[in-house]
């Protein structure tokens, strides 16, 4: 199977496969970051316990720190496939103009997938900006390393900060409302309220997500 991969995704479906299986990968990053931010909400010695058993969780089997290394490499490497294959993918529509049933279809289908490439350059480049802020620390006015806590309160106290954080959320969940949708059709996984569950999972990420910033400029946390 490992030996066929190569061969599979230098086929159109091998991409659109490839997309959707490190789309889920990274959907279930931000599922379970999403969750463990909810620490936030229950005080500083929550968040900063939490953010140190990523650290520790493994030990003493694993040295320390070795699992959180395994998903950091995890994600790296979904994060290069799933752009490699969206910017290979879109070549490929745009010279093959794929035809569509009807004239309403193409116009949806494009709008879809002008959607999805918008969204996910917000969402790239927020993720730069994000590492620097909140894990390397030089975007952030007072970064302490090891008190992920403090560093959320300092970054979202800038307004215009808070603010790029809530936009970025929403094309996030733009972005994960219209993947978790088109995955079901790459997988071929065809079953009811395929559409609800997309629009579900998108909604719990985007409230989540840009409740925090809110949270922070509005007083009820920090
Ligand atoms: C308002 C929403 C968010 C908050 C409050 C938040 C908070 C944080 C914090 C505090 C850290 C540092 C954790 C630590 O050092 O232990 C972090 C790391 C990170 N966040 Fe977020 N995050 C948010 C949204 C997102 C989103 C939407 C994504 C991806 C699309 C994301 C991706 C990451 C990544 C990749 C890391 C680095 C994890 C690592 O390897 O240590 N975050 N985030």
């Amino acid at each position: 199977m490992i030996v066929a991969a190569p061969r599979l995704y230098s086929t159109y479906v091998g991409k659109k496969y490839a997309m959707a299986v490190s789309g889920i990968v990274l959907m279930l990053y931000v599922l379970g970051h999403m969750i463990g931010n909810l620490k936030i909400y229950l005080g500083a010695a929550d968040l900063d316990a939490y953010a140190d058993w990523l650290r520790t969780v493994g030990e003493p089997a694993l040295p320390r720190a070795a699992l959180l290394w395994i998903v950091r490499l995890a994600l790296i490497a979904a994060f290069a496939i799933h752009i490699h294959s969206a910017y290979a993918l879109t070549r490929a529509n745009r010279k093959a103009r794929v035809p569509y049933a009807s004239q309403r279809e193409w116009i949806a289908a494009d709008f879809a997938s002008r959607t999805m490439r918008w969204t996910g350059v917000i969402v790239g480049l927020f993720v730069i900006f994000h590492l620097l802020d909140l894990t390397w620390g030089p975007a952030n006015p007072d970064f302490h390393h090891g008190d992920p806590y403090h560093n959320v309160i300092e970054s979202f106290q800038r307004v215009p900060v808070a603010l790029v954080y809530v936009a970025a959320n929403v094309a996030l969940a733009i972005h994960l409302y219209h993947g978790a949708w088109s995955l079901t059709q790459s997988m071929g996984w065809v079953f009811a309220y395929r559409r609800q569950l997309a629009i579900a999972y998108a909604v719990i990420i985007g409230v989540g997500n840009v409740s925090f910033p809110l949270a922070v400029m509005t007083g009820i946390v920090g």
